[in-house]
């Protein structure tokens, strides 16, 4: 069985939304199974006890949100520390108010981190995803709220972070299984 960990943070819930799509597209590989951990309770048995970890939190000033980045010093520096966690499959998700809003910045931090610890991270083309043409970022999920309520979400944004978890959850399963 592979266990996929998200790890997420969220205000207003719209990246919990994308979080809860991703454990959805783990949900549906037989052999995997996923746990959503809200980032204020992850701690470092949650990073080192995964064969996949993916990480998401709102845009916050063109970077990570506070949280996340106390959660990446504090919990994810603490691992790094005792030899990271090699091989994990990764990816990472973000949420932000404006169509651009700097997301692609948040959704690079996030990711080299994960490359610090040794991660391996999966790609999200849009060519061989057509789901994700429309949102196109090919290492992650990055959703534009434009005033929305998180209830009213886009379908196709909520696709693509299934097909994210889909992605992390069937390259855990062909390595660790
Ligand atoms: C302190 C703060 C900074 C923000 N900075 C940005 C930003 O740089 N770019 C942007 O487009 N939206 C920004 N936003 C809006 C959030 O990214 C957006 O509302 C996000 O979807 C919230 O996610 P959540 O509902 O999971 O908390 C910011 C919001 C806050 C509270």
């Amino acid at each position: 069985m592979a266990i996929i960990h998200i790890i997420y943070h969220s205000d207003r819930g719209h990246t919990e939304r994308l979080a809860e799509a991703i454990a959805q597209g783990v949900d549906g590989i037989g052999g995997c199974s996923s746990r959503i951990i809200p980032v204020e309770q992850a701690a470092e048995q949650h990073v080192t006890s995964c064969q996949g970890l993916v990480l998401g939190c709102p845009t916050h000033m063109g970077n990570v949100s506070s949280a996340m980045k106390k959660f990446m010093d504090e919990v994810l520096g603490a691992v790094w520390m005792k030899g990271g966690i090699p091989g994990v499959v990764g990816s990472a998700f973000t949420s932000s108010g404006a169509l651009h809003g700097d997301k692609e910045f948040t959704l690079l931090a996030l990711q080299i981190t994960m490359f610090q610890l040794g991660m391996t991270l999966v790609s999200l083309p849009p060519m061989s995803i057509p789901e994700n043409k429309e949102l196109g970022y090919s290492h992650g999920v990055g959703t534009s709220v434009l005033g929305r309520q998180p209830s009213m979400m886009p379908s196709e944004d909520l696709e693509v972070a299934r097909q994210l978890g889909r992605r992390v959850a069937e390259v855990a399963h062909k390595l660790y299984d």
